[in-house]
């Protein structure tokens, strides 16, 4: 029987609530296909830091990484200003493991009531590749009156970065700054990915959004990487397009659309409008892929406005770890949860939807009936 050790960090606000019933689905698959999982959580997130004052022991990230893979709810809270649990914790995590390829699936399921008309026939059906380790993620940046100076040190998988900056304004003023940064190296091994994957649509064509007519020096450079890139892949048709047309033309025409590759922020971005298109954030699904320990996690982030009540959607992380369980090999049973969860929508749509999508199904009762259409029990 294949086992398989599963890490799970929680995290924080509705990432826990959502993560428990993801559990419970594994746990639902794994009894229904006949293999093993162990799981370790992880308790980092606010309350780990509140109480620890440090985002992360020593060592952390060892112990994570010694399993095959990881999900992970969300993090941030209202009790700690934005900054320390998602760069230390979260991103720290994808640069760490070197994650370099965000995959964000955007697509239509039935039933779900979405903001645009489509016809029925018609389906969404996109998927967001996003550069996951550099851009304006790098945390390079400061903040000063009149006079700012500091050095810099990036480090990643493909290179540590070193240097200095100086700025000086006058009159002086106060003023913050921050810096992105793309390598070569980066956007060509993302863009091989996205035009390996637009080469499998029936149409194959990939969207590369940029903002080269703004900011030339780091987008310009993407654009000229990935037209370079293009030309190993001649049957995909690359189409440059402006990261402000993109948001225009997405809602207005989605099934234009099928992989867009993304650089970090407009990804980041881009993956939260197209979530908004296809239904909403509690069904969207990511994973964070590298070559080493790959993360899946919902779109979606903590939402403290409804962390406690219910209302949170568990789907988009059922959904992750669906894609988590593909990832390692367990694709039959990945397919029995996305199987689990169509069925779900098709034969429960109303008063049994979850509240999100205008139901009356609290997170955990989502996640009941999702174990008894994969135990194929009686309600
Ligand atoms: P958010 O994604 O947490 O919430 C945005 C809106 O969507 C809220 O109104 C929320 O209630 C709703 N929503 C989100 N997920 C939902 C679900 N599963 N079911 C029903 N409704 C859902 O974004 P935000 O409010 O900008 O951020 C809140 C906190 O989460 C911040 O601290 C932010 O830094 C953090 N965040 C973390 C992650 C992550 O861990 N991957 C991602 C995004 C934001
Ligand atoms: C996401 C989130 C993170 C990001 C934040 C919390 C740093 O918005 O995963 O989409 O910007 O990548
Ligand atoms: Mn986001």
């Amino acid at each position: 029987m294949a086992e398989y050790r599963i890490a799970l960090l929680p995290g924080d606000g509705i990432g826990p609530e959502v993560v428990s019933v993801a559990r419970r689905v594994m746990e639902a698959c794994s009894k229904h296909q006949g293999f093993s999982i162990t799981f370790k959580e992880f308790p980092f997130g606010a309350e780990y830091y509140l109480k620890h004052k440090e985002v992360l022991p020593k060592g952390a990230f060892d112990d994570i990484g010694e399993s095959k893979a990881l999900l992970l709810g969300a993090v941030g809270d209202p009790r700690v200003p934005p900054g320390p649990l998602e760069q230390e914790l979260l991103l720290a995590l994808r640069f760490h493991f070197d994650q370099y390829l965000n995959l964000r699936p955007a697509v239509s399921f039935p039933n779900v009531p979405i903001p645009i008309r489509l016809g029925s026939d018609q389906q969404i059906d996109m998927l967001i590749v996003r550069e996951n380790t550099e851009d304006f993620y790098m945390n390079l940046g400061g903040h000063g009156f009149g006079q700012m100076s500091a050095g810099f040190l990036a480090e990643r998988a493909l290179y540590s970065a070193t240097g200095n900056i100086s700025l000086n304004f006058t009159p002086p003023i106060e003023a913050a700054y921050s810096m992105g940064i793309l390598s070569e190296p980066a956007i060509r091994r993302i863009a091989n990915k996205a035009f390996q994957l637009a080469g499998m649509l029936q149409k194959p064509r990939m969207h590369s959004a940029t903002k080269s007519n703004a900011l030339p020096h780091l987008y310009g450079f993407w654009d000229r990487i990935v037209e370079d890139v293009s030309h190993s892949y001649p049957a995909v048709e690359l189409v440059r397009i402006n990261v402000d047309n993109l948001a225009y033309k997405l809602p207005r025409s989605p099934l234009d659309f099928g992989v867009v590759l993304c650089p970090n922020l407009f990804g980041d971005i881009i993956s939260d409008l197209v979530s908004g298109l296809t239904g909403g954030l509690g069904l969207t699904a990511s994973g964070n892929i590298g070559d080493t320990l790959s993360m899946f996690e919902p779109v979606h982030g903590s939402a403290p406005d409804i962390a406690g009540t219910g209302r949170a959607n568990p789907l988009a992380a059922v959904l992750s770890a669906s894609m988590m369980l593909n990832y390692i090999g367990e694709q039959e049973g990945a397919a029995v949860i996305d199987a689990a969860v169509h069925q779900y929508l098709r034969t429960d749509v109303g008063q049994a939807f979850p509240i999100e999508l205008g139901g009356t199904l609290k997170t955990d009762e989502v996640g009941d009936r999702l174990v008894s259409i994969i135990l194929d029990e009686d309600d």
